[in-house]
């Protein structure tokens, strides 16, 4: 994606060729920040605390915090040590596990004398494979908006309702939600997205950045308008990304999603959710039941960030001294909430023969 008219993937690797370099998310949309990654720990605290964010993403940096701890030392016990100290990091999207195993097993049958080149090899094809996944998104999830524009009158805006930030900043590029707007808005098509602030972290400012450096018009709401507006006919669709898609088909996505889906059910709104498939767990069958829920720290409840009239960033307290905080990041919207599945593959239901049908190759046999 393009930042004023420069592509630039969400990370990369720096000149030196094993440096690896992430914008700073925590400073956007004020600054554009870049930041470097010299070891493992400094991975494990971007992804922590937020520096990079979005489930695509969060796989592609532990993938690369992999390869700088080989750099480190390509020792058995350093390669456990790295797994195990970047697996912690978040617990709610499954790409980050995905990611990491995929290079464990990798560098587990190779032998230390060549680990280093076979780590940045496999964090490269990961990162390259998650900007063609997305595009594939885009491709599949425009045909929904085409139909979507094809029923309106000629001229009339498609509305779109998203929550959180699920565009390239979430992912290596292109984004899995804002894939298919990126495309309908490059096709021509008349869109107009509704970008939910998304408290307490406010990916909705991201998602704004993004929606503006790429022209696509949108205009930012705070998290309970969603319901007035789909009420009054101001969304025609939701698209959602989700951090982690169980075998039935239910998708946990950031707090709020599920309330999102629920009111879109009770207006008739169509709500898709757009995924990779290293998003996809099919090892969970009941999200609400077995995902677990990543609670961060109350502060970033009871606290705004943002950026005075003098330039200066600040975080600013909302609430009376010792109020109890609950900052839970994420929530599970069950399948039957959700209209459809676009993944890389095609459109699916929601459900296990949706998802068997687009993947019988990854579906366990048993379920
Ligand atoms: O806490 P975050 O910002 O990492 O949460 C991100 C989301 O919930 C996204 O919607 C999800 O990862 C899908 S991104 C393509």
């Amino acid at each position: 994606m393009k930042i004023n008219g420069i592509h630039y993937r969400s990370v990369w690797l720096a000149d030196d060729g094993y440096t690896v370099e992430i914008f700073d998310q925590t400073k956007l949309p004020f600054e554009l920040k870049v930041i470097q990654l010299n070891t493992f720990q400094d991975a494990a605290i971007a992804i922590k605390d937020m520096w990079v964010r979005g489930a695509p993403l969060i796989g592609a940096v532990a993938a690369y915090g992999m390869a700088l701890a080989m750099r480190q030392n390509s020792s058995n016990e350093n390669l456990q040590i790295a797994y195990d100290f970047l697996v912690k990091t978040r617990p709610t999207a499954i790409n980050l596990k995905w990611a990491l195993d995929r290079t464990y097993q990798a560098l587990k049958s190779t032998s230390s004398t060549h680990r280093v080149e076979t780590a940045y090899r496999i964090a490269k094809e990961i990162a390259d494979e998650d900007v063609e996944l997305c595009h594939k998104i885009g491709e599949h999830g425009l045909k929904i908006i085409q139909e979507i524009a094809a029923k309106k009158s000629a001229g009339e805006v498609v509305n779109i309702l998203t929550h959180c930030n699920a565009g390239w900043l979430a992912t290596v590029d292109w984004g899995t939600a804002l894939s298919p707007i990126y495309m309908a808005h490059d096709a021509g098509i008349k869109i107009h997205v509704w970008v939910d602030e998304t408290r307490p972290r406010n990916q909705g400012g991201l998602t704004a950045f993004e929606l503006g450096s790429h022209g696509v018009p949108h205009t930012l709401i705070a998290d309970n308008a969603g319901g007035h507006l789909m009420q009054h006919g101001e969304v025609d669709m939701c698209i959602v990304g989700t951090d982690r898609t169980t075998a039935r088909g239910d998708v946990c996505n950031k707090i709020g999603t599920y309330l999102k889906a629920l009111a879109a059910k009770a207006n008739q709104v169509p709500f898709y959710v757009a995924l990779p498939s290293p998003t996809l767990d099919f090892t969970v069958w009941d999200g609400v039941k077995e995902i677990p829920i990543e609670q961060r720290s109350g502060d970033e409840q009871s606290h705004v960030y943002g950026i005075t009239a003098e330039g200066k960033h600040h975080w600013v307290n909302t609430v009376p001294q010792g109020t109890v905080c609950g900052n839970y990041a994420f929530d599970v919207t069950p399948a039957e909430l959700v209209t459809g599945l676009i993944t890389e593959r095609g459109i699916c239901d929601a459900s296990a023969e949706g998802l068997r049908m687009l993947f019988p190759d990854l579906y366990p046999q048993n379920l």
